[in-house]
């Protein structure tokens, strides 16, 4: 069977993706494309010819303007960068657990990244599946869970909140996930997201720092990594994905660095960011 190498790589997210795939992954890749290939041309051989129009797209959507969303501001009682422990998205905020006297990455998993982790699991999961390098997996799994205590320029407060305790390719991607997912890189498998759209608006375009660090980043030697998170984020919220914590349980041993006092009291130059998290209804 004949492969097109153009094809097979562009099926893969690009040749960036293929570069961070082990060999065994790509191994893998190749029997799946080459058994989807055989099953497409028995598929056609069998199938009765068909004439009929392709499906239209959906129904064009209608997404706000900037000064529509900037309109909004005074509509809200609180600001859209507010982190998610932060506020309740109906009703009250909820009590919390008590969190164990050294409390660990996978603790504040189940009991405090409640808005995030569904999301990020997702993104970590489809970044195994395709067989990512673990540095890219684990960027993906921690990506956008410090929007917990705040949104705004998530990727650089992420990348602060981990720094200490993974390596510099995975910080490298969490941090600057945030200006490439701005731009395309239609090789690679990544298209400007509709949900960008709704979310900042139609006529949108990014500010110019992150402009300028699209620029850095796009010549760097770590875009891959970076650009693998965008690749592999989701853009639409998948309520029924079962996802858990247990695939990555593995990863996270062996590459983040677990404090032995517990995250928080390390007296790392992050550790009141951890104790933010822990204790959100602190009033001082
Ligand atoms: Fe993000
Ligand atoms: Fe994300």
């Amino acid at each position: 069977m004949e492969i097109d190498r153009r094809v097979f790589i562009a099926s893969l997210g690009g040749t960036t993706a293929v570069s961070l795939m082990s060999d065994e992954a790509k191994a893998d890749a190749l029997e799946e494309f080459m058994s989807a290939r055989l099953n497409e041309a028995a598929a056609a051989q069998n199938a009765p010819a068909q004439n009929a129009p392709a499906q239209s797209a959906a129904a064009a959507q209608q997404f706000p303007s900037m000064a529509e969303l900037e309109a909004q501001i005074e509509t809200r009682s609180t600001r859209r960068g507010v982190g998610n422990l932060f506020v309740a998205r109906s009703g009250n905020v909820k009590r919390l657990d008590k969190m164990p006297a050294k409390p660990r990455l996978v603790d504040f998993f189940t009991m405090r990244f409640n808005n995030t982790s569904n999301h990020c699991l997702q993104s970590a999961t489809k970044a195994l599946r395709s067989g990512m390098s673990e540095d890219v997996v684990l960027a993906c799994l921690l990506h956008d869970v410090v929007q917990e205590i705040i949104k705004v320029d998530h990727g650089w407060w992420g990348a602060q909140l981990f720094e200490p305790y993974i390596s510099e390719k995975a910080t490298f991607a969490i941090r600057y996930h945030q200006a490439l997912r701005f731009y395309a890189d239609t090789a690679n498998g990544y298209e400007y997201p509709d949900l960008y759209r709704r979310i900042f608006g139609h006529d949108y375009r990014p500010e110019p720092y992150i402009e300028a660090t699209y620029q850095m980043v796009r010549k760097h030697k770590m875009y891959g990594e970076a650009r693998m998170v965008t690749v592999n984020d989701l853009y639409a919220f998948d309520a029924n994905a079962q996802v858990s914590l247990e695939p990555f349980v593995d990863i996270i041993g062996r590459n983040f660095k677990q404090p032995k006092e517990g995250l928080g009291y390390d007296n790392s130059p992050v550790a009141h960011m951890w104790r933010t998290i822990e204790r959100p209804d602190a009033p001082l």
